[in-house]
């Protein structure tokens, strides 16, 4: 069986003239943890942005070659990209949770998606908070504003909302650049459950976190995939001297 989930050819991105992928061919399988590394401005986010069409919203961009997910090129005419955002879900740098209840913001995109069911809602809300290793601190208090939460309990917040929708494949840019060291390993920890059920691609900076929550590494420079291995291979024996300076901190 083709364990592969995502599968990416012959891909170059731009904004306007700037090239800014290049040539870009990877495989990702199913239920694994992807770390994307590389020095500010190689092309992470935009990368990541791809997977859902989150670049559609900006103007004046070109792509050419091909996105598969799950044998489906989805920048195919026809795809419908809000059900593509709910296989593909994403979780921000910085929490962003809506102005609502801890409750609400988690129901928002079943509510979105026309579900009236409340016990069904209630089930998937306790379930996803529970997805997420939220459900003790917050069961007790669900009516509460969402912005009554730590930020690291905010970011757990979006993972759950994005889990609430049942995506096969959750984006990270960066989700615990702005989480103190206990929250970070709280994320990090969850990430190790997700990907049970979940596969995930995660954007670092973090090279002790990209380590140890990472099947698969890719090291991107300048808009071009550098090496993609094994987090292990490229984190002790990398192939290109470029990954080796970036990993022992020489640049970036
Ligand atoms: N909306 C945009 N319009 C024009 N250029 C952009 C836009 N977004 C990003 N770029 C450019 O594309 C390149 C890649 O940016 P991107 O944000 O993907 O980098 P990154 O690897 O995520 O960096 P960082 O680690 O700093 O987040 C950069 O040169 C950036 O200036
Ligand atoms: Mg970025």
């Amino acid at each position: 069986m083709d364990n592969k989930i995502i599968k990416v050819k012959d891909l170059d991105f731009y904004y306007g003239d700037f090239h800014a992928l290049k040539d870009i061919n990877i495989e990702m399988e199913r239920n694994s943890v992807t770390a994307f590394i590389g020095p500010s401005g190689c092309g992470k986010s935009t990368f990541l942005r791809l997977f859902n069409r989150m670049n559609d919203l900006i103007e004046d961009t070109k792509m050419t070659g091909t996105i598969e997910i799950d044998h489906e090129n989805i920048y195919q005419k026809g795809t419908d990209v809000d059900y593509l955002r709910n296989r593909v879900g994403m979780v921000f740098q910085k929490a962003n949770p809506f102005p609502k209840s801890i409750f609400e913001n988690v129901a928002y995109g079943l509510k979105v998606n026309g579900e009236k069911d409340k016990s069904y809602i209630e089930q998937v809300v306790e379930e996803s908070l529970k997805g997420a290793a939220l459900w003790d601190e917050v069961k007790d208090k669900l009516k509460q504003s969402a912005f009554s939460l730590s930020g690291g309990q905010q970011q757990r917040l979006c993972i759950a909302r994005c889990l609430a929708v049942k995506p096969k494949i959750i984006l990270m840019d960066e989700p615990c650049s702005a989480l103190d060291p206990i929250s970070t390993s709280k994320i990090e920890d969850l990430i190790y459950e997700l990907k049970e059920q979940y596969t995930i691609i995660i954007v670092t900076h973090n090279m002790q976190q990209a380590s140890r929550v990472s099947d698969k590494t890719a090291f991107f420079y300048l808009g071009e995939l550098v090496e993609y291995d094994d987090t292990r291979t490229i984190f002790t024996k990398p192939h290109k001297e470029s990954t080796q300076n970036y990993i022992t901190g020489r640049f970036g």
